[in-house]
C-alpha cells in the first residue's frame, strides 16, 4: 500500500484527503511545536508581534503557525538577546509554531516601492541600508541561517534572490533563479540544527514556465522537507499567477508541504488551494485592519465610512471571532463602536486585526472541511457568489 505519510527529522506530513475534481488537498503537518492543519494562512508578525494583539489573542483565533522576519529580529532585539532568552518562541511567549522568512522578502518589498538603492545584491549576499541610520547590513545565506538558528523557528526559509515578476529582464531573472539554487546549497551547509528546524527551498523564475520547471528540478534534487514558490504577488496578471503555481505544483511531490509566499487575498487563497498549494502568508489582513478595513465574506468593509456610524450590527453577521460573538466570552462589539474609535483609538485596530485573522483562519478551516467531505467545488461556487452578490 502506498503510504500517505512522509517523515523528515523535524517534520511529518500526512495527506488526509484530496478533492476529486481540483488539485486541492487537506493534510496534517506536524512540526516541533505541534500539529498544523493544512491548508493554512499564516499571519505575519514582522517584529514578533501582531501590532496590538497578544499571543493569547492570536491563539484564540485558531492560529497555530505564525510568521516572523529574520531581518527585523536580527536588527531588534538582535542575535545576542535571542541567544540569551533561547529563541523567539520564548521571547514572545508563543508556544505554537513559527516560520521565519529569510530576509529576501525585504529586498522584494524595496523593489515594489522603488527603494532598490536601499538593497544591493551580489553573489555574497544582500546589503541593506538600515532605514533607521543608513548603516549597511550584509545578509549572506550563512548569516541568515545563523540568525534563524538563534530564532529557533520551526520552519526557516532559504535566502533567495527575489525579483518581482513584472521585471522584464530575462537574463537577470535567470541569474536570480540560479543564484537562489546556489544560495540554497550554502544555506544547507550552514544549517546547524537540521534535526529540530526545517529549511524550505524557494522556487524562483518569474513568469517563465520553463525557467520555473528548471528551478523546481534543481530545488527538488536538494530534498528539503518543504517547498515554497516565491517571486509572486508582484502585480502579475491572475492568469500568469495561476500558470506559475500550476506549473510548479504539477512537478512537486505529493508528500511535502507547498507554500506560496506573500499571498493573502481571500479569492487568491481559494484559487491557489484549488491549484494544489497548502500554505500562505501575507501582511495584508493585519495591515488593512489598521486602516479600518474589515474582511467579510461579502468583501472588504471600510468601517471608517459614515454609513457605519449608526450601524449596531456586528462587524460580520455570523462571525465566530471574539469581537463579533455575543455569547459566552464574546464581546459583541458593534460596527458603530469600531467606526467611532477608528480614527483616534487603537482599540479599533486591535478589534479589526482579531476579526480579520479569524476570518482568514476560518476560511482555511472551511476549505479543509469541504475538501475532506469532497464538496470543495460547491464551496468555491458559494464563496464567489457571496463575494460578488453584495458588491455595488
Ligand atoms: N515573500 C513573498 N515572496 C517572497 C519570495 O519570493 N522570497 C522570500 N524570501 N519571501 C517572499
Ligand atoms: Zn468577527
Amino acid at each position: 500500500m502506498a503510504s500517505n505519510i512522509l517523515s523528515s527529522p523535524a517534520l511529518s506530513f500526512e495527506l488526509v484527503a484530496r478533492c476529486s475534481t481540483t488539485r486541492a488537498r487537506a493534510s496534517n503537518l506536524t512540526l516541533p511545536h505541534g500539529l498544523v492543519r493544512l491548508p493554512i494562512f499564516m499571519p505575519v508578525a514582522t517584529q514578533a508581534s501582531l501590532k496590538g494583539i497578544t499571543p493569547q489573542q492570536l491563539e484564540e483565533t485558531g492560529c497555530r503557525l505564525s510568521l516572523n522576519n529574520t531581518y527585523h529580529l536580527g536588527l531588534k532585539p538582535g542575535q545576542e538577546v535571542l541567544d540569551v532568552v533561547g529563541g523567539a518562541h520564548k521571547f514572545q511567549g508563543w508556544s505554537h509554531n513559527l516560520l521565519t522568512d529569510s530576509g529576501g522578502q525585504v529586498r522584494r518589498r524595496f523593489q515594489m516601492v522603488s527603494l532598490l538603492k536601499l538593497a544591493k545584491i551580489t553573489e555574497e549576499g544582500v546589503t541593506f541600508l538600515s532605514p533607521h541610520d543608513g548603516s549597511p547590513m550584509l545578509l549572506t545565506p550563512e548569516h541568515s541561517m545563523s540568525l534563524q538558528n538563534s530564532i529557533g523557528s520551526d520552519i526557516m526559509m532559504q535566502l533567495d534572490d527575489v525579483l518581482v515578476t513584472t521585471s522584464p529582464d530575462k537574463a537577470r531573472m535567470r541569474e536570480a533563479m540560479e543564484r537562489s539554487v546556489r544560495w540554497l546549497d550554502r544555506c544547507i551547509a550552514a544549517h546547524k540544527n537540521p534535526s529540530t528546524q526545517n529549511l524550505f527551498c524557494i522556487i524562483q523564475g518569474g513568469l517563465d514556465l520553463d525557467m520555473r520547471r528548471e528551478c523546481c528540478k534543481a530545488m527538488l534534487a536538494r530534498d528539503t522537507p518543504g517547498i515554497a514558490i516565491g517571486g509572486l504577488s508582484g502585480g502579475e496578471a491572475k492568469d500568469d499567477y495561476c500558470r506559475v503555481v500550476k506549473t510548479c505544483t504539477d512537478m512537486l511531490p505529493d508528500l511535502k508541504p507547498r507554500y506560496v509566499m506573500g499571498i493573502g487575498y481571500p479569492e487568491d487563497l481559494v484559487v491557489s488551494v484549488a491549484l494544489g498549494a497548502d500554505m500562505f502568508d501575507c501582511v495584508w489582513p493585519t495591515r488593512t485592519a489598521r486602516f479600518g478595513n474589515a474582511i467579510t465574506k461579502h468583501g472588504v468593509l471600510k468601517i471608517r465610512s459614515v454609513q457605519f456610524a449608526s450601524d449596531f450590527g456586528p462587524i460580520e453577521q455570523g462571525c465566530g471571532c471574539m469581537c463579533c460573538r455575543t455569547d459566552g466570552d464574546g464581546m459583541g462589539v458593534t460596527r458603530a463602536y469600531v467606526h467611532h474609535n477608528a480614527s483616534k483609538e487603537t482599540v479599533s485596530a486591535h478589534l479589526l486585526t482579531i476579526h480579520n485573522v479569524w476570518y482568514q483562519v476560518n476560511l482555511m478551516r472551511e476549505m479543509r472541511e469541504s475538501i475532506i467531505e469532497d464538496r470543495f467545488p460547491a464551496f468555491i461556487r458559494r464563496f464567489f457568489a457571496n463575494l460578488y452578490e453584495h458588491k455595488a
